[in-house]
C-alpha cells in the first residue's frame, strides 16, 4: 500500500492526524495493534481544552460531545474542610473547558474517519518502521498479529503509538534524550451510578492526600483517589473507597458526598516523560509516544492532539507550497508547548499530593501554594490560563 503519510497508532493523536490531512487532501492511513473495541473503550481523563472543542466542531465531530459533554467555568480546590471556587472563566476573559470522556472522543473520531472512508486497520502485530533515513521510508505489518508481512510505502511515517509503541524506539538512541520523573504515588479511580455532588470538578488535598470528584453525566460520576502504586485493586473494599473520598472530600458545612454502586475500578501509576528531539528524518513522533504527563489536570489528551495540530500545519505547507520550514521546526515548536503541558501538571500534581518523601517543610510550601491561589487574583489566573489551554505560539 502507498500513502502519504502512514502513521503508526490509533489513538487521538494518530486519528486527529488522520482527520486533518484528509481535510488538507493528504492522504494516510492508521495501523493499530489494539482491536476498535479496546481503543474506544479504554477509560481516560475528560477535560477538553477550549481550542480543541472547537477543533471537534470545526472537524465535524462536535455533535456528540455538545449534547453529551458539559461545559465546566471553574473548578473547585479543596484543602483543610475548606472549598475554592477557581472561576476560570472570569479569569481567562470567558474560556471554558469541557468535560467529555476521551473514549468518547475516540468513537466519534474512528467513526468520523470511517465515513469518509479513511483506512483504519486494527488489531496488527510486528510493527517495524523502516527507512525513515531515507527519501523512502516504510512501515512493515502483520494485518492480523501474525501471518504475511504488509508494507506501507510512504512519504513521511508519524509515531503516534504510545509510550510503549516502536515509533520513538525508532529515533536513535545516541540522538535522542529522555527526561522522566516517577512519583511514588498513583490513582485509583472509581465510575460510579451516583447523583451528582458537586457542580464542578472538586481537586482536594485534604486527610491522606488527593481526591478528585469529576462527572460523567446527571447519573455516573467519575472519582479518584491518591494510593500506593504498588496497592493491589483487591486491597481496595468499596467501604474503604467511599471511606477515604469522603475523608478527602468532606467539609465543615454538613455537605455529604452521594454515594452508589461502583461498576468500574482501577490503580493507574503517575509519570512525567518527555522525549527530545520529537523528529528524526522522515519519522515525527506525537502524543505518549513522545511525552507522558501526570493526569491532574487532564492535559495528556490536549498535548496529544495539539502536537497533530501542529504537524498537520507542517505538512500541509510542505506539500501545498514545498515549503519545510514547518517540518524543521515541528520538534523545537511542539517541546515549547509540551514542557509548559509538564509544568503544569506537575504543579497541580506536587501541590494537591501527599508525598511521603517529602518533608513537613515542602507539605507546608504546597497549602501556600494553594492558598496564593485563593488570595492572589495573579495565581489563580496563571492556573485558569493554563488549565483551558495556553496559546499556541
Ligand atoms: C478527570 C481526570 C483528570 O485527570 C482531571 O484532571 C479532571 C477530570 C476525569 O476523568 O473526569
Amino acid at each position: 500500500m502507498r500513502v502519504q503519510v502512514g502513521i503508526v497508532g490509533a489513538g487521538p493523536a494518530g486519528l486527529f492526524l488522520a482527520l486533518l490531512l484528509h481535510r488538507a487532501g493528504i492522504s494516510a492511513v492508521n495501523i493499530e495493534s489494539r482491536s476498535r473495541r479496546e481503543v474506544e473503550d479504554t477509560i481516560r481523563a475528560g477535560v477538553l481544552e477550549q481550542w480543541l472543542v472547537e477543533l471537534m466542531h470545526e472537524l465535524g465531530i462536535g455533535g456528540r460531545m455538545a449534547t453529551d459533554g458539559h461545559v465546566h467555568d471553574g473548578i473547585t480546590l479543596q484543602w483543610d474542610g475548606q472549598r475554592h471556587h477557581v472561576d476560570i472563566a472570569g479569569l481567562t476573559g470567558g474560556k471554558r473547558v469541557m468535560v467529555y470522556p476521551q473514549h468518547e472522543v475516540l468513537r466519534d473520531l474512528v467513526a468520523a474517519r470511517l465515513a469518509q472512508g479513511g483506512e483504519i486497520v486494527f488489531g496488527v502485530g510486528g510493527t517495524v518502521i523502516r527507512g525513515v533515513d531515507t527519501d523512502h521510508p516504510a512501515i512493515d505489518y502483520r494485518p492480523d498479529g501474525d501471518g504475511p508481512l504488509a508494507t506501507i510505502d510512504c512519504d513521511y511515517v508519524v509515531g503516534a503509538d504510545g509510550f510503549h509503541g516502536p515509533g520513538r524506539q525508532a529515533i536513535p538512541k545516541t540522538l535522542r534524550r529522555e527526561y522522566q520523573k516517577v512519583y511514588p504515588f498513583g490513582w485509583l479511580g472509581i465510575l460510579t451510578r451516583a447523583p451528582v455532588s458537586w457542580p464542578e470538578l472538586i481537586y482536594a488535598n485534604q486527610g491522606d492526600g488527593f481526591a478528585l470528584l469529576s462527572t460523567r453525566s446527571p447519573e455516573i460520576q467519575r472519582m479518584y483517589v491518591q494510593c500506593d502504586p504498588t496497592d493491589h485493586i483487591a486491597a481496595w473494599s468499596d467501604d474503604r473507597i467511599w471511606g477515604e473520598l469522603q475523608a478527602r472530600l468532606g467539609t465543615h458545612d454538613g455537605w455529604a458526598l452521594q454515594e452508589g454502586e461502583i461498576f468500574q475500578k482501577g490503580i493507574i501509576p503517575l509519570r512525567s516523560f518527555v522525549c527530545e528531539p520529537m523528529q528524526y528524518g522522515r519519522l515525527f513522533i506525537a502524543g505518549d509516544a513522545a511525552h507522558i504527563v501526570p493526569p491532574t489536570g487532564a492535559k495528556g489528551l490536549n498535548l496529544a492532539v495539539a502536537d497533530v495540530l501542529v504537524l498537520s500545519r507542517a505538512l500541509t505547507l510542505q506539500y501545498l507550497h514545498n515549503d519545510r520550514s514547518g517540518l524543521d521546526q515541528y520538534s523545537a515548536t511542539c517541546l515549547r508547548r509540551i514542557w509548559k503541558g509538564e509544568r503544569f501538571s506537575w504543579y497541580m500534581t506536587t501541590m494537591l499530593h501527599r508525598n511521603a518523601a517529602e518533608s513537613d517543610f515542602e507539605r507546608r510550601i504546597h497549602f501556600a501554594d494553594l492558598d496564593l491561589v485563593r488570595t492572589s487574583a495573579l495565581q489563580a489566573g496563571s492556573l485558569a490560563e493554563n488549565y483551558v489551554g495556553l496559546p499556541f505560539d
